[in-house]
């Protein structure tokens, strides 16, 4: 781990729809509560011919638009901007990598952090650009935004290419999942409690579901989306990180290594899904007009304006064949237009192996395990209870949730947005919460497999009426198994 912060922050692409919704407004909460080091200057870099005052408004409009008002003011923005410059930097012109060579050099006071949130193909360019201008090395590192790629083998090429500047200790790829409180929290209650421990894993545990439902369309992104659909947009690293945090071995420390090291070891005990099991185990879905929220919405071939089989569904049945997890499904499922928007765990306990109800005609429902994700954290406990009454005929179960809701648990504290958490830790030099180069091209070898099943199947996505939960081949993928998603 790196124990010097970071002197400068340099950030490619930062005129683009991320810097401004989400990165600069994280700078500007941490500025606000004087968490950033007191040295450090950040450079803005995108290709736009801005000049700084121009940018400056640029970001004050959107540190405006997507902070609430009490949560800012003219002195937190100022201060802000005080620390950021703008260059515009067009890497094919070698004036103007002199241009950057000579800000970076000139401001450096001590480790370079740079933040690439351009597309992914010009990251092993921007890379080599810095490294022939002698600007990388001992002292700075580089953090780098989802998508690694498109597939394993441009995933692999993207990492040799940056691999040639930047030893993969000094690589910090993001998946803005692991910088959320919810997700993180996640580890606290698996390792932070003994009570937990002794039941997870397939003795106890019947199914685990792993839902992240979102209510937006493609958002202005057709372009991009339709390019890469949910199984490489969301499947591929927000799903499957959600997947290792739930089901890894305990790490001995929370550390980058020790951390990291389990969740590899459960992408890579992910059975592949291919062959007939593309048909019973995989589901791809798209959805057509309907209505979210009360509100009509125009289905995904409309939003486009071209005709398209790109999945905004996917529903999957995966294994993880190791001793903790032997038997047990893990059904993922993600999709945009949903009913509504929840990201959520839920482990299923299996049902007790003798109910001494039954007579009176008393169904015992399994317990359950959900762990709330967003728009709100909290965490229930479904658990069978006596439903009040006499019960002459014989006692009545009820299933009542014990729950524990984090938002009021912890009222006074500010929650951190993702961003917030994963500039500090890089700013740092603390890579727990990055994805390293081995996960991605797992993750990207078990996703391909499934692609290329589809490919290969000419039916294509199902349909779906935007509002609901999928196409309905996504309940077959749990019925067929006598299981069902929780809605
Ligand atoms: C991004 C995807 O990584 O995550 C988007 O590219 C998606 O398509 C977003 O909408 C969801 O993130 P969150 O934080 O809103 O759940």
């Amino acid at each position: 781990m790196n124990s010097q912060a970071a002197s400068l922050l340099v950030i490619f692409g930062a005129t683009g729809d991320l810097g401004q919704r989400m990165l600069l407004p994280s700078l500007h909460s941490l500025e606000r509560d004087g968490l950033l080091p007191e040295s450090l200057q950040i450079l803005c870099c995108a290709r736009s011919n801005l000049d700084r005052e121009a940018f400056h408004a640029q970001v004050a409009e959107s540190i405006t638009r997507r902070t609430p008002p009490q949560d800012r003011s003219e002195d937190s923005v100022q201060r802000l901007l005080a620390r950021v410059d703008y260059l515009p930097v067009d890497l094919e012109d070698q004036e103007s990598i002199n241009r950057l060579t000579r800000l970076v050099t000139e401001r450096r006071t001590g480790e370079v952090l740079f933040h690439l949130s351009t597309a992914p193909r010009w990251y092993g360019h921007v890379c080599a650009a810095l490294g022939a201008a002698g600007l990388t090395g001992p002292g700075t590192r580089v953090m780098m935004e989802k998508p690694i790629g498109h597939d394993f083998a441009s995933s692999v090429g993207i990492n040799d290419a940056v691999a040639t500047t930047f030893d993969e200790g000094r690589i910090y790829r993001v998946d803005h999942y692991l910088g959320k409180e919810g997700v993180q929290n996640l580890l606290a209650l698996r390792f932070g409690n003994a009570l937990f421990e002794p039941l997870w894993n397939a003795r106890h545990i019947e199914q685990v579901q792993i839902t992240v439902a979102e209510t937006v369309g493609v958002e202005g992104r057709a372009g991009y989306y339709d390019e890469s659909g949910a199984m490489r947009d969301m499947v591929q690293n927000h799903l499957l990180q959600l997947l290792c945090l739930t089901a890894m071995e305990p790490p001995s420390r929370f550390d980058p290594s020790a951390v990291r090291n389990e969740k590899i070891k459960v992408l890579r005990s992910l059975r592949p899904i291919q062959g007939a099991d593309i048909a019973t185990h995989s589901v791809s879905g798209q959805y057509s007009a309907g209505a979210v929220d009360s509100v009509a919405v125009p289905g995904y071939i409309e939003e486009l304006g071209a005709p398209s089989r790109t999945e905004t569904f996917v529903g999957l049945r995966a294994h993880i064949d190791n001793w903790r997890w032997s038997g047990v499904p893990f059904y993922l499922r993600t999709g945009k237009r949903m009913a509504r928007r929840c990201s959520e765990i839920c482990l299923q306990f299996r049902a007790v192996p003798h109910s001494i109800f039954a007579n009176g005609g008393a169904r015992v429902e399994p317990n359950a395990l959900v762990i709330h994700l967003q728009p709100e954290e909290h965490i229930s406990l479904h658990l069978m209870n006596k439903a009040p009454g006499l019960d002459r005929g014989g006692l009545r179960l009820s299933q009542v949730a014990l729950d524990l809701d984090l938002d009021d648990a912890f009222e006074d504290v500010r929650r951190r947005g993702a961003y917030e958490r994963l500039y500090i830790d890089a700013i740092e030099g603390n890579s727990t919460l990055f994805v390293r180069r081995d996960e991605v091209e797992t993750a990207w070898h078990w996703v391909d497999e499934i692609l290329s099943g589809w490919r290969n199947n000419e039916h294509g996505p199902k349909r779906y009426q935007a509002g609901t939960w999928g196409p309905s081949s996504a309940v077959t993928l749990t019925e067929r198994y006598g299981h069902s998603w929780r809605e």
